[in-house]
């Protein structure tokens, strides 16, 4: 696990925005897991810009969303399905065959799933994952407790992660209860994973995840087991951590082959 703290999360966008087209530059059929939520907005308007002025082609990506809501269609307002077509999926060349959202609509829950994870495999597995992170430490909508061993399935959201998202919503409007998200285990065998979080809210959720012990009840920490994951945060997320010093040290330091960024 590579930790990079920036002063601010406009700088750790920048870094994750060089992450993300560079994959796709080297390898432009690449398959990216991709998240919603506030945290990754500045990385996809950066990524859109990418496209418009330096040619960023993504023409050839297939894409995997983590997550969406049971019970919102791709129009409701507040469906990561439209959200992606807000912050990237309409500014981009993406082919929308090979988009990938899980259904909010689907009739039958569990075989949706179990296709979810047959066309992540068929497309060759994930290369590069993008991930928020819950205040709670939830990866995905995987919520404390989650297996580590999970794949994509229906999932309870806490009351903590509904009261966070409330504001995604319409006033008066419900947050639902159950989700469809990608597993831990489904997360865990992408083969790099970008976890970005920023803000204070984040502080105790990342020294969990980084520095505390590998449990199910702090779903972020399994990344500790990933062998290729970077976690960009900005000065307010890392504030917890009791290594910050020595990760950006390390992060300054690094050989002069290493330094990818
Ligand atoms: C979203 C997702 C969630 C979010 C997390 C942080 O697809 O999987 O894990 O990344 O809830 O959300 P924000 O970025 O809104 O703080």
């Amino acid at each position: 696990m590579e930790v990079i703290i920036l002063p601010t999360a406009e700088e750790a966008s920048e870094v994750a925005t060089r992450l993300v087209s560079r994959q796709i530059r080297e390898k432009p059929d690449s398959v990216l897991g991709l998240a919603t939520g506030g945290t990754p907005k500045r990385l996809y308007e950066m990524l859109v810009r990418m496209h418009r002025e330096e040619g960023l082609d993504l023409g050839r990506a297939t894409t995997f969303n983590l997550d969406e809501y049971v019970g919102l269609g791709p129009d409701h307002p507040a469906s990561y399905h439209r959200f992606m077509v807000k912050y990237l999926f309409s500014h981009v060349n993406l082919t929308r065959e090979r988009i990938h959202i899980p259904d909010g609509l689907a009739a039958d829950v569990p075989a949706h799933c179990a296709a979810y994870e047959q066309s992540i495999r068929e497309a060759g597995g994930i290369d590069l994952q993008i991930l928020g992170l819950g205040s709670d430490g939830h990866l995905g909508f995987n919520e404390p407790g989650s297996s580590l061993a999970s794949r994509t399935r229906i999932k309870t959201l806490t009351e903590r992660t509904r009261n966070d998202n409330a504001r995604y919503f319409g006033e008066g409007e419900e947050v639902p209860h159950h989700v469809i998200t990608m597993g831990l285990a489904t997360i865990a065998a992408s083969r790099m994973c970008l976890l970005l979080a920023f803000g204070k809210a984040k502080a105790e959720a990342v020294a969990a995840s980084v520095e505390g012990p590998v449990t199910a009840s702090v779903p972020g920490s399994l990344l500790q087991f990933h062998p290729r994951t970077k976690v960009l945060l900005d000065t307010e997320a890392a504030a917890l951590l009791t290594r910050a010093d020595y990760y950006q040290w390390v992060y300054n330091n690094k050989p002069a082959w290493q330094t990818d960024l």
